[in-house]
């Protein structure tokens, strides 16, 4: 901790009083977000700037945005998240892990799931029999798959702290992806050309892979002055989009499904997760600052609010695994995605519905899904269910949208 003395006692008697008053708060502030961001950081492993083995690597990528997010509205924590992600920064890239994904798991076809060979949750026999044990990834730094969400988090820790060796970081990262761009099975469509393949093995083309990509390629271009030596990222970002609605995995209703049939090319019919209908609006809002065109904030919102509408019909957001189903250590994660870029949106273009979506959920988190070491667990909507304990993703997601409620209170 690097708080003064004073402020640690106001801190520690801040989450004293949570511990007995919770019930009088009626509204989300920092002590809570601060409360949560502790139990995070009991996940978080010092030696290798991970939150593993409670969570796996993409996840911890999402941590690292979730923290950047922390410190945005809460300047007490500012210094000491600042010192996380430099550690993150330099400890994680040594990570070697043997570890594949595969999409589709017992009772949800299109519910992605990472294994391990090195820490739980390990690969099913049957695949075991079939594939072999996942080999040993050797990443160069932050490069593998899933490296989209290394770069968001890259850009987010840039945006902190002004580092410009995060903002680089981000910008390799976009180029191992770029290399790729443009080369899958389904990447020509009436719309034009574009699209990258989810997994390094090239099975499958998907909502979220692209959604990464996209928002990746507008945030750089706002960051990035254009040069001989850079990727055209204004370019890249408005073909991906042109692409991504080419390839009609945006429904009718505005609801973003899975991915595409690899036989034919179209929209799968495959489940409506809450983070592919996130990602996609923190790209449009850096392609509307980007261009200046405001057209891309009227989508954002057609797709936020078909989002509220499918995936929160009681006011509480859900995704399509719980409660019955187990989420996995993936989808644990995905419902904060999708609260952190309706917030990006909102602070373009407050509506009184993404603001009173933030609050409820944020209340709701904190009185029905957190046991009394202020873990947050996956049911937003309670009640806690000691068969599925929180953990490092189903905190740092919890936490998107306490930091969501902070922001607008
Ligand atoms: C940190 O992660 C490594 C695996 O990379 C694991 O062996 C070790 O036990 C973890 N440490 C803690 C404190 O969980
Ligand atoms: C990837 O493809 C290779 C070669 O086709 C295959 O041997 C391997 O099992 C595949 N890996 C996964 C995780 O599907
Ligand atoms: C990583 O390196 C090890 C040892 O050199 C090798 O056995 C393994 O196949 C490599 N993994 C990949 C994904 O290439
Ligand atoms: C992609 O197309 C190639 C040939 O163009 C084919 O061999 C491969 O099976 C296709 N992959 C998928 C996932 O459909
Ligand atoms: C939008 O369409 C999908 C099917 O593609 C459906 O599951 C969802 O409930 C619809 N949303 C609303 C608000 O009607
Ligand atoms: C994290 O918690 C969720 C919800 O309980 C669970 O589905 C997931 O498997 C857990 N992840 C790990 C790595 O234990």
């Amino acid at each position: 901790m690097l708080l003064k003395p004073f402020a640690r006692l106001a801190f520690i008697a801040a989450l004293t009083e949570i511990s007995y008053c919770s019930a009088i708060f009626a509204d989300i502030s920092n002590p809570q977000l601060e409360a949560a961001y502790g139990a995070l950081q009991q996940w978080y492993n010092s030696s290798n700037g991970l939150w593993v083995p409670s969570t796996g690597w993409w996840n911890s990528a999402n941590c690292l945005t979730v923290i950047a997010g922390v410190a945005t509205v809460d300047d007490r924590l500012e210094q000491q998240i600042a010192g996380v992600i430099s550690k993150t920064y330099s400890k994680a890239p040594k990570w070697n892990a043997e570890m594949t994904k595969v999409v589709g798991v017992k009772d949800e076809p299109y519910l992605m799931q990472t294994y391990y060979g090195d820490q739980w949750p390990y690969l099913p026999p049957q695949y075991l029999k079939q594939h072999g044990k996942p080999l040993r990834q050797n990443f160069t730094g932050f490069l593998n798959s899933d490296e989209g969400w290394w770069a968001l988090g890259w850009i987010a820790a840039y945006d902190l702290t002004n580092n410009q060796e995060y903002l680089s970081q981000a910008q390799a990262i976009f180029k191992d992806m770029y290399s790729v761009f443009g080369k899958t099975n389904c990447s020509k469509n009436d719309d034009g050309i574009g699209g990258i393949w989810w997994d390094k093995n090239h099975t499958y083309v998907n909502a979220i892979a692209n959604e990464l990509f996209f928002s990746t390629a507008a945030s750089l271009a706002n960051r990035v002055p254009p040069s001989y030596w850079t990727p055209p990222y204004l370019g890249i970002a408005k073909q991906q989009l042109a692409w991504f609605q080419g390839s009609g995995m945006i429904g009718a209703n505005f609801t973003i499904n899975d991915g595409l049939d690899q036989q034919t090319c179209r929209n799968n019919g495959g489940t409506i997760w809450t983070y592919n209908q996130g990602v996609i609006l923190g790209g449009l809002v850096e392609l509307s600052k980007a261009t200046g065109d405001t057209s891309y904030i009227d989508t954002a919102h057609k797709i936020a609010e078909a989002a509220i509408a499918t995936l929160a019909p009681s006011g509480i957001l859900k995704d399509p695994c719980e409660p019955t189903g187990t989420c996995g250590a993936d989808g644990s994660q995905f419902k904060g995605i999708l609260v952190r870029n309706m917030l990006i949106l909102h602070k373009v273009n407050p509506k009184d519905v993404y603001r009173d979506f933030f609050r409820r959920n944020a209340k709701s988190i904190w009185e029905n899904d957190r046991n009394e070491w202020n873990q947050l667990s996956i049911s937003w909507a309670g009640p806690l269910d000691p068969a599925y304990p929180a953990n490092a993703s189903t905190q740092s997601s919890a936490m998107d949208c306490l930091v969501a409620a902070v922001a607008v209170a």
